[in-house]
């Protein structure tokens, strides 16, 4: 009688828990949706905003190509800092006939660039001028991306129905969340630094959670882009707002330039796991070389014996994490400009010659793991991913990103758009010969003309010839090794997919020689077991914000908004 009590409660507990951790009406009105089913079509993105419009979009008809484009435009407007349409990304699309292509709208290097844009006449490192100056931008790939999609894939065929709600939106204003008002204030003496004119993210007194927030100048340029299209950004007035807005302030990014700029079709990286097929994208971003890497890596261990967050498990991922940014550092960067050995960085053989020196007891020194001796660049964690299924089956993954914060912080002057400040993606001070010869980080070192490396990772993971999940995070060098935690914990953790993307996250890459993990995730004897076995321990804020979509037993699909901040799930009914 009393275990029958105590099982019913335990079950109204986990009713009323789950229910309170998958819908959250805020007190801006916005109901944000942790997690929803539908078999109708979904859109999962870090804004309530961008989701719905998303979502309207499918109701309308519009397959999850068409839904893409409109969240870009939207999230360029109410989640400014990251959506966008002055920076890139990159897309993984999987129709309904299990066909994927990827398209690379990353950014790319100014004609004008050169390999020591940002050294001093010794050849150090001048600070901030490749994160804070108009020289940090580089020629931006986000609204040639979306018209190359548009064109190809669109069923709507209707492009002003797809920027109408972000126009709206940027006109009418919307009201900002209690996050977004801190990160505008956060951000304004930076703001105020690099826009000696008036722009809609600086007023007289501090933001405040519902505080509306239009922007009346991105509004018109995405006015002027819905008449006239691609070539207003890249050669009409947008063009020459831009150029001047660098140009009289010591920037280099010309109107051929941005003429010039084309984004490209790649290859899926593809491979398969414990029966899974996972499809990510190729370089210039190292995300799915390096999700596929360690994955096979981790393919001979049955981690779910070892036990999800166990001692065992985490030395496992932090010593295959080492192996695979080691390997990142030295041989990636942008494939027209560096040959890189995509085929055998992903060959079983090689990849199990890297894992012979693996001791489950002791963690090896990162030192001793690679030919590198350079830490790796800082990656700036100020990215957003976007995951869509439609009903028919067509699926979108797109990461996108300004790199920082708010990108560059500069605004164009009247066109009222943020500029990114992805130079910084390159490796800006490439490294000096190593005790075997080789230089690491000069794959990503600055060329003309050249995409930086990224860290980007959107993915779309198949079984049985069906989309099983749609993936992807922000989080800089942390999107890797989250997108690898979250496919870890469905596929071999067997957790429920609410469960995958919100369990607490850890992240190694090889220098800094540590892991990082969220704080409170473990415990002190567990901290204190791995201290034992060599590893170095730092407890950090939040690690990536997954947007996911992953498949039910029943055909359905659930999405899953990461917890970790304001991102929701819109489906269709
Ligand atoms: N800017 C972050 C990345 O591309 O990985």
């Amino acid at each position: 009688m009393r275990f029958k009590f105590t099982l019913l409660l335990a079950l109204i507990l986990s009713v009323l828990l789950t229910d309170c951790s998958s819908t959250i009406s805020d007190k801006l009105g916005y109901n944000i949706h942790k997690k929803a089913v539908s078999s109708m079509g979904m859109v999962v993105s870090a804004h309530p905003l961008a989701s719905e419009v998303g979502t309207n979009i499918l109701k309308q008809g519009g397959n999850a190509i068409d839904a893409a484009i409109a969240v870009q435009l939207a999230l360029a407007v109410v989640y400014p800092a990251a959506g966008n349409i002055g920076g890139g990304g990159f897309m993984v699309f999987t129709d309904q006939k299990g066909q994927t292509v990827t398209l690379d709208f990353r950014e790319k290097a100014p004609s004008a660039a050169n390999r020591d844009l940002y050294l001093d006449s010794k050849g150090d490192v001048i600070e901030g001028l490749s994160t804070s100056s108009h020289l940090a931008v580089g020629v931006p790939g986000t609204v040639d991306g979306i018209f190359t999609i548009f064109e190809k894939y669109s069923k709507l065929k209707n492009f002003d129905l797809l920027i109408k709600p972000a126009i709206e939106l940027a006109a009418n204003g919307y009201k900002i969340t209690a996050e977004e008002a801190n990160d505008l204030n956060y951000s304004e003496s930076e703001f105020k630094r690099l826009n000696k004119y008036a722009i809609p993210f600086v007023r007289s007194t501090a933001w405040k959670q519902g505080d509306v927030l239009k922007q009346t100048d991105l509004a018109e340029t995405l006015q002027r882009i819905m008449n006239n299209g691609r070539s207003e950004f890249y050669e009409g007035k947008t063009a020459e707002m831009l150029v001047k807005c660098i140009s009289e302030n010591k920037g280099i990014i010309t109107l051929d330039d941005l003429k010039k700029y084309k984004s490209v079709w790649r290859k899926p990286i593809a491979g398969h796991y414990r029966g899974y097929t996972i499809l990510s994208m190729a370089p210039p971003s190292s995300g799915g070389v390096l999700l596929l890497q360690m994955l096979k890596m981790l393919e001979p261990y049955d981690l779910k014996t070892m036990g999800f967050q166990s001692k065992q498990y985490i030395h496992l991922l932090t010593e295959v994490q080492r192996r695979s940014y080691a390997d990142r550092s030295v041989y990636l960067g942008d494939p027209a400009f560096v040959k890189i050995p995509v085929h055998q960085l992903l060959d079983s053989m090689y990849l199990l010659s890297r894992m012979r020196n693996f001791n489950p007891l002791r963690a090896i020194p990162s030192k001793l793991i690679s030919a590198g001796t350079m830490p790796l660049p800082h990656e700036s964690e100020e990215t957003t991913h976007i995951s869509i299924i439609d009903k028919d089956g067509n699926a979108v993954s797109i990461t996108t990103t300004l790199n920082s914060s708010y990108g560059s912080n500069i605004v164009v002057n009247g066109a009222g758009f943020i500029l990114n400040n992805e130079m910084d993606d390159f490796s800006i001070k490439p490294g000096n010969l190593n005790q075997y010869g080789l230089i690491g980080a000069e794959a990503n070192a600055i060329q003309p003309g050249k995409r930086m490396l990224s860290s980007m990772t959107p993915t779309v993971v198949m079984k049985d010839g069906k989309i099983f999940a749609v993936v992807g995070s922000p989080g800089g060098s942390t999107i890797i090794t989250t997108v690898l935690q979250v496919l870890v914990n469905l596929i071999d953790h067997k957790m429920d997919p609410y469960d995958a993307v919100q369990a607490g996250r850890f992240h190694s890459q090889w220098l800094p020689d540590k892991i990082y993990v969220e704080n409170g995730l473990w415990s002190k004897q567990l901290t204190r077991q791995l201290e034992e076995m060599g590893h170095a321990i730092e407890s950090r804020t939040d690690i990536g914000r997954v947007e996911a979509i992953v498949r039910n037993m029943d055909g359905t699909y659930i999405g899953i908004a990461d917890k970790r901040g304001d991102d929701d799930v819109e489906v269709v009914k």
